[in-house]
């Protein structure tokens, strides 16, 4: 198929094609909007672009709902014109973050499994317009999704109407890889039917009645994904202290030789981890994820992995290109979830995965905060990692033991925002070292994560400060000083360094 008109396989629906700016006009203010798109991957562009442009001489604001974080064509264009009232259920842009740090728009953090069940449940209101990227659409109405799947079936399930963006910078290759299901509701529900992360259980397209579909626009915008931070020493020494954690694992008889399933979250330390997995001593592995960033295909390159699912494609910009250069091999290791599936607790729970996430901050007793930074700024969200973290064979979060240069330690007394509980989190890993904690009572949990993981420049405090709410506490189970835990993030914005 060369020409973009062959990608509407329907007759009835290429007299549905339109500009942007026509299908803009089916948007109505205060309309709830739900989009493809997961990680700036396989979201709308240029829809909303002119919706954008719409709303600058004639300002009104609409919800989004989408499956994670949307690119600068969604979420910078319309914040930036004032445009969003609520915004579900994750984001990563600059000009968002700062809007709903400022109050200028309601921001509802939810883990991704829960948002397609809580919109068929009705605990939103409904959903007036879904908005697709596709790659092409089917006789029969199927979409077939882009680089992402996320919340897309149930918006099209759900929405009243369904606007469709062919994008034809996305590769025809892609059409395949998506395994589309969408699981019933209470008291209806059965088991998702995965028992390997290789398992097939639905279609390769969106199911959709083409009588719904009101518009379709062309596009050519490419994916806005963002660059990853090159890998430093801090990620190397984490990704080296977790190989060797897996490699006792195994001695010992509590992990298989090609482990279990991994999930590794998003960001620049999540990606190193799995870069050093490449070149580690470990094959045949799996992957049961969310978001597949740019060391998995080193993983599929050096031709350790057998099968990488997930929901959205999200590698840097060169990522993205090799991915489309070497799209007929990667596509075969690689398959494409509804959030729902890829998230899913009871899954997780079954395959057993290792879940490996990065924390902004934890606390010497193990509770972690992946969203806030000094307790009350949004940072970007939960995202997939409580869906992971509650239910995994193995729960772990990483992060740099000091952050802003030294000014701030990332372990700390009590955390500022708490997302994940001590009852989640099994291993802590910094480039200092790894602290596991299983079975570990709160105080020898606190003695070593500060041993281990705690940055030597903060060491001192920290076991100054847990031995004194021993004494002050009379041993009791959870040693705190509340005023002095409280306090510790204090120092930073008094002072500029918890240090003083
Ligand atoms: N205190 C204050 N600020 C801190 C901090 C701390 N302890 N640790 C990090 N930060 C700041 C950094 O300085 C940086 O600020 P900047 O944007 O002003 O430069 C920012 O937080 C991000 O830190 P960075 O080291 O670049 O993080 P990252 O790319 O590794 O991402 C998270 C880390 C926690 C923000 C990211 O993993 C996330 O959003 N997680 C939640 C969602 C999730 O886990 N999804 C995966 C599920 S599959």
């Amino acid at each position: 198929m060369t020409n973009i008109h062959d990608r509407i396989q329907s007759e009835y629906l290429k007299s549905k094609v339109m500009s942007a700016e026509e299908a803009a006009l089916l948007i109505n203010p205060n309309d709830r909007v739900g989009t493809s798109g997961f990680t700036p991957s396989g979201y709308p562009k240029v829809v909303t672009m002119a919706l954008a442009k719409r709303m600058e001489t004639e300002p009104f604001k609409i919800d989004v709902w989408s499956g994670a974080s949307l690119g600068e064509e969604v979420d910078g264009v319309l914040a930036r014109v004032d445009g969003l009232h609520r915004r579900y259920p994750y984001q990563t842009n600059t000009d968002l973050r700062n809007a709903i740090n400022s109050g200028k728009v309601l921001y509802s953090d939810l883990h991704l499994s829960h948002m397609a069940q809580q919109i068929r449940y009705g605990f939103f209101d409904e959903c007036d317009v879904a908005i697709i990227e596709a790659v092409c659409i089917r006789e029969d109405g199927g979409i077939v999704p882009t680089t992402a799947v996320g919340n897309a079936t149930t918006f099209v399930s759900r929405a009243k109407k369904v606007i469709v963006e062919i994008n034809e910078v996305q590769s025809m290759g892609l059409v395949g890889m998506h395994d589309i299901y969408e699981p019933q509701d209470p008291p209806h529900r059965q088991p998702i039917p995965i028992y390997s992360p290789s398992n097939r259980i639905g279609t390769p397209y969106i199911p959709c009645d083409p009588e719904k579909i009101v518009a379709i626009v062309y596009s050519d915008v490419p994916d806005g994904t963002r660059p990853l931070a090159p890998i430093d020493d801090d990620a190397k020494a984490m990704s080296q202290h977790l190989i060797e954690f897996f490699e006792h694992e195994v001695k010992a008889g509590r992990l298989p030789e090609n482990l279990l399933p991994l999930q590794s979250g998003v960001g620049s330390v999540a990606n190193a981890v799995v870069s050093g997995l490449a070149h580690g001593p470990f094959k045949n592995l799996s992957i049961y994820t969310e978001v597949i960033q740019d060391g998995m295909f080193d993983l599929i390159d050096e031709g350790k992995i057998e099968i990488i699912s997930g929901t959205s494609l999200s590698p840097s910009p060169a990522g993205l290109q090799r991915f489309y250069d070497n799209i007929d091999e990667y596509s075969k290791k690689i398959i494409l979830r509804p959030q729902e599936v890829s998230n899913s607790p009871e899954v997780a729970r079954r395959l057993g995965v290792i879940a490996m996430n990065t924390a902004i901050e934890f606390d010497i007793f193990g509770n972690v905060n992946s969203t806030h930074i000094m307790g009350s700024r949004m940072m970007n969200g939960i995202g997939g990692s409580g869906d992971f973290t509650r239910n995994a064979y193995l729960s772990i979060f990483c992060t740099s033991s000091i952050a802003k240069q030294g000014a701030i330690s990332s372990v700390v007394p009590f955390c500022s925002h708490i997302d994940h509980t001590e009852h989640d989190v099994l291993v802590f890993c910094t480039e200092q070292g790894i602290a596991d904690v299983r079975g570990l009572a709160p105080v020898e949990r606190a003695r070593l994560i500060i041993k281990n993981c705690a940055h030597p420049d903060y060491k001192d405090m920290l076991e100054d400060y847990l031995e004194r709410a021993i004494v002050e506490s009379k041993n009791a189970h959870t040693p705190i000083l509340l005023d002095e835990a409280l306090s510790w993030h204090k120092r930073f914005q008094d002072t500029g360094s918890m240090k003083k």
